[in-house]
């Protein structure tokens, strides 16, 4: 045997090995995700992955490939985290509420706690339209806008396990609201209105609100629109005074239930 054969025939062991790693580690993750479940432990638990980075860095100091190894580590990483957002659920996750009500907060920590996609509702239309929300609502009215938002939820359709952060007004149409449940578990984040006001008022992107960015105008607009919000939704989370995490963790556990998936 010659020496080139000799080594290939290594590197093929060097394969089996990580192979068999990624396959255990694949299973490990499942069972993880079936004791937090059965046990009632937080299925988020950001700290873990603060260590795994930590733990990687100072196995890798000093050492060659540094970068390429990283590289291969966050794509298992990654991975890990879609078995995860896969087992826990197998549809689109919709979030809904009031401007400012936390939907793009959300939709960017579950999408890193996951590694799922997030469709942006407001920032697909801009981007396509080639304009801010503020001018297609000035250009085209909002019933164009309206119209879009109906036409990406339908688009929306054809994926799987991705986080949709819908625009405020989007529940207010029926025909959005059946469109949703069709791929997704429609979850409405809920504040008061002066929770609201804090979150939204240096902000200038909202036509709807932005000549009267006021708790008055906010609250009024709010109790009009309950009834279609309470009535869309799957689940309501109610978002003052919590944190991204507990949020987070609260709607998962909602989820879970609701998919009969815990007691
Ligand atoms: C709207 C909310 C906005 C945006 C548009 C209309 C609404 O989205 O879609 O300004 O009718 O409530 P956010 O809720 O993401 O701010």
């Amino acid at each position: 045997m010659d020496k080139l054969e000799r080594l290939r025939e290594t590197l093929e062991r060097c394969d089996e090995v990580i192979l068999n790693g990624l396959l255990m580690r694949d299973q490990i993750i499942e069972d993880i995700m079936a004791y937090k479940g059965s046990n009632g432990l937080p299925i988020l638990q950001p700290e873990q992955e603060t260590k795994q980075v930590k733990w990687l860095e100072s196995e890798l100091d000093g050492k060659r490939h540094r970068e390429e190894v990283k590289d291969v580590f966050a794509c298992i990483w990654d991975n890990s985290k879609r078995i995860q957002a896969r087992n826990l659920f197998n549809h689109n996750i919709v979030l809904i509420g009031f401007m400012g009500a936390g939907k793009s907060t959300i939709s960017k920590y579950l999408s890193a706690m996951f590694a799922m996609e997030v469709i942006e509702m407001d920032q697909v239309i801009a981007q396509r339209e080639g304009m801010s929300i503020s001018d297609i609502f000035e250009v085209h009215g909002e019933r164009y806008f309206r119209d879009a938002e109906t036409d990406l939820l339908i688009e929306m359709q054809a994926k799987r396990n991705m986080v949709i952060s819908c625009g405020g007004g989007t529940p207010m149409r029926e025909c959005n609201v059946a469109e949703m449940k069709k791929n997704g578990r429609v979850v409405l984040l809920s504040a008061k209105p002066e929770t609201i006001y804090e979150r939204v008022k240096d902000s200038h992107d909202r036509p709807l609100i932005e000549d009267n960015k006021n708790v008055p105008f906010i609250s009024e607009l709010m109790e009009k629109r309950r009834e279609k919000y309470t009535a869309a939704a799957d689940i309501v989370i109610q978002t003052d005074g919590k944190n991204e995490l507990q949020i987070c963790e609260e709607l998962i556990w909602r989820l879970m239930e609701m998919d009969g998936k815990v007691k």
